[in-house]
């Protein structure tokens, strides 16, 4: 099994949502246990750093935006977008080495996505679509939440939904039959397709406070995990018999998930949500709803996960059993450790999303 200490590099990480970085702020985040600071130059372009000064490993995120850059304020060197020092006080000659390490990155559907291995393989086509989040056709509210835990415990959680019957009873889950369901679970490129319908059962609870039908529902959750842990979910409801599982969409209420797992270090993670709908766009209290809904059930899950972190941190020669529901997240892991073991041997090599 894969040290949880190492991380892909050659992928890219969601690092923000695009609203976080203002024109004049800086947004110090560390990603994948480096240290970053992202802002932006005039005109708006994004800029990461390695959020340490060249000089004394000061971090630039102190520092002071003046026109030109990033003035360092420990001992004053000022440093351009491309992460050149431009200035030395006391000195002229400025030394090729005087220069901040940058990250190719990209915001795209209000998204920052940051590359943390070999800048030429910075391939953007690699990166997820996630355009439900500002499509117009769909209405969602971003969400963030920091977790005390190590990503790949946050991927597992989302790799087996059986756990929605018992963390989530009263909000995303419902009844005991959603953990019974055997999921069809396949391989994609660079992650894991799982597809799981629930047919004939009641709606789950937090549907009730968003779209109502006389009986029973027919509902799927159809999603990909897609190193190094974007999860992007087409999933609904539908009457029962509507012929939704044939694609028929009609009458449903469906829903579009984006949501990325982001490590910040070995025991701690970044997590970006929006769920979005596409019906009753005009109508903010469905979109108010699902964002509560959502939000209750996320802290569920961290509750949980950030609790079997602190039991499994007691005892690291503990080992998981592995269950028929493990499937899924016993092959995400297996696919992030040979990916990470591929880097290792040719580290710019590989590459994932
Ligand atoms: S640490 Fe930045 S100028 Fe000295
Ligand atoms: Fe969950």
């Amino acid at each position: 099994m894969t040290g949880i200490s190492a991380f892909i590099k050659n992928c890219w990480y969601v690092a923000a949502w695009s609203d976080e970085i203002g024109a004049s702020a800086f947004l110090a985040r560390s990603i994948i246990g480096m240290p970053l600071m992202f802002w932006r130059e005039d005109g708006g372009r994004l800029v990461a750093f390695e959020d340490r000064c060249c000089h004394r490993g000061a971090p630039l995120s102190l520092g002071r935006r003046e026109p030109a850059g990033i003035r360092c304020m420990y001992h004053g060197m000022l440093f351009e977008g491309s992460g050149k020092c431009i200035e030395i006080p006391s000195q002229e000659f400025i030394p090729e080495a005087a220069r901040v390490r940058t990250f190719p990155v990209v915001e795209r559907h209000k998204w920052v996505w940051v590359w943390m291995g070999d800048p030429a393989h910075a391939d953007q086509s690699l990166i997820p679509d996630t355009h439900y989040l500002d499509d117009p056709g769909w209405r969602g509210t971003p969400g963030y939440m920091h977790y005390r835990a190590n990503y790949l415990l946050i991927a597992d959680n989302l790799l087996d939904f059986s756990h929605l019957a018992y963390v989530h009873e009263k909000t995303l889950g419902g009844s005991s039959k959603y953990a019974q369901i055997r999921p069809k679970i396949t391989r994609t490129a660079r992650g894991i397709r799982v597809e799981r319908w629930l047919l004939d059962d009641e709606p789950a609870p937090f549907l009730k406070t968003i779209k109502t039908w006389p009986g029973n529902v027919d509902r799927w959750n159809i999603y990909d995990v897609v190193m190094p842990g974007v999860l992007l979910m087409d999933s609904g409801s539908a009457p029962v018999n509507s012929g939704a599982p044939q694609g028929n969409r009609q009458d449903c209420a469906e829903f579009f998930g984006c949501q990325a797992i982001t490590p910040e270090t070995a025991t701690t993670s970044h997590y970006f949500f929006q769920q979005s709908h596409n019906f009753a766009l005009h109508d903010p209290q469905v979109t108010e709803n699902l964002r509560l809904a959502v939000l209750a059930g996320f802290q569920e899950d961290k509750d949980m996960i950030e609790a079997q972190q602190r039991v499994l941190d007691m005892d690291p020669q503990f080992r998981m059993l592995g269950l028929r529901m493990d499937t899924a997240l016993g092959n995400f892991r297996l696919l992030v450790e040979k990916t990470i073991a591929d880097e290792q041997r040719a580290p710019s090599a590989a590459s994932a999303a």
